[in-house]
């Protein structure tokens, strides 16, 4: 996808809902030996890498994005230990092995898992520790009815015909999967755990506002600007005849969280 398609203002909207899986995943991070090293891949704004190298202590932290526009703001939190460079996550290498491999709400927007997980797993250090969570909403309303949107028109045809791919139900795999795979990698002992978060939300109608700051930036990013409000319009329209308009709505959101480590 363009980069640039994210916008930290409205990524930050929901701060607290996205930072939650992240503490989750930390949380279950193995801290029985030292961590000096951390990469944070696809880092985004970057304030949870400088918070996760404070709690854990470390030596250094690295986060890399593709995006300017999140570098940008992740560079107000670099400081002696922790930096921010651009890079691809899918062909990312370090110059060293590290101790910390994170990757939270990245690694669905690239193909081919098991490829980019054993690229990954190769770059940590003896004994070093992987986590990773993925969304795995893809069977979710507010996921469906932007692929619905997406089929028809003018948006069909100003995407040429072929809207882009949908990482989540293309890229995600499913927790059982990725015990296997990472087993099959040689980590010790993999945890994935399958997590429903509770987004409890004002209004039904602010899941639009959720999905404008990820999974409609995809769209964002192939569609002319003259065409991203008509089709938020039309997804806030699709969205709310198929889940109702209410509030509080309970957003059920899936995630997929895997702690291992290397033998
Ligand atoms: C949903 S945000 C998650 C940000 C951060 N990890 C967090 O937990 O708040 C996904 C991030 O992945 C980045 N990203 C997506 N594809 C990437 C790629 N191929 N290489 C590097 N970064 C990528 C995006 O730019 C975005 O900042």
């Amino acid at each position: 996808m363009a980069p640039n398609a994210w916008n930290p203002d409205t990524y930050a909207r929901f701060a607290g809902f996205r930072a939650r899986p992240f503490w989750d995943l930390a949380d279950g991070i193995d801290t029985s030996t030292t961590i000096r090293t951390i990469v944070d891949l696809g880092c985004g704004t970057g304030e949870l890498t400088a918070e996760l190298a404070t709690r854990l202590s470390v030596d250094s932290a690295l986060g890399i994005d593709s995006s300017s526009s999140m570098l940008e703001r992740a560079r107000d939190h670099a400081d002696d230990r922790c930096s921010f460079a651009t890079g691809d996550i899918a062909t990312w290498a370090s110059d060293e092995p590290v101790d910390l491999i994170l990757a939270n709400a990245s690694l669905q927007w690239v193909p081919d898992h098991p490829t980019v997980l054993e690229r990954w797993v190769g770059q940590l250090a003896a004994g070093g520790r992987l986590a990773v969570q993925v969304p795995a909403n893809a069977d979710h309303p507010s996921h469906t009815c932007s692929a619905a949107v997406a089929a028809r028109e003018p948006f069909r045809s100003a995407m040429d015909g072929s809207p882009p791919p949908d990482p989540v139900a293309d890229n995600v795999l499913t927790p059982e999967a990725y015990a296997e795979l990472l087993h099959g990698l040689g980590l010790d002992d993999p945890l994935v755990r399958l997590v429903v978060y509770p987004q409890v939300m004002a209004s039904s109608a602010d899941v639009v506002e959720w999905t404008r700051g990820t999974s409609l930036t995809r769209f964002f990013a192939v569609l002319p600007e003259s065409l991203h409000e008509p089709f938020v319009d039309a997804y806030r329209d699709e969205l709310l005849a198929t889940i109702g308009e209410r509030g509080p709505y309970l957003y059920t959101f899936k995630r997929i969280l895997m702690n291992a480590s290397a033998c």
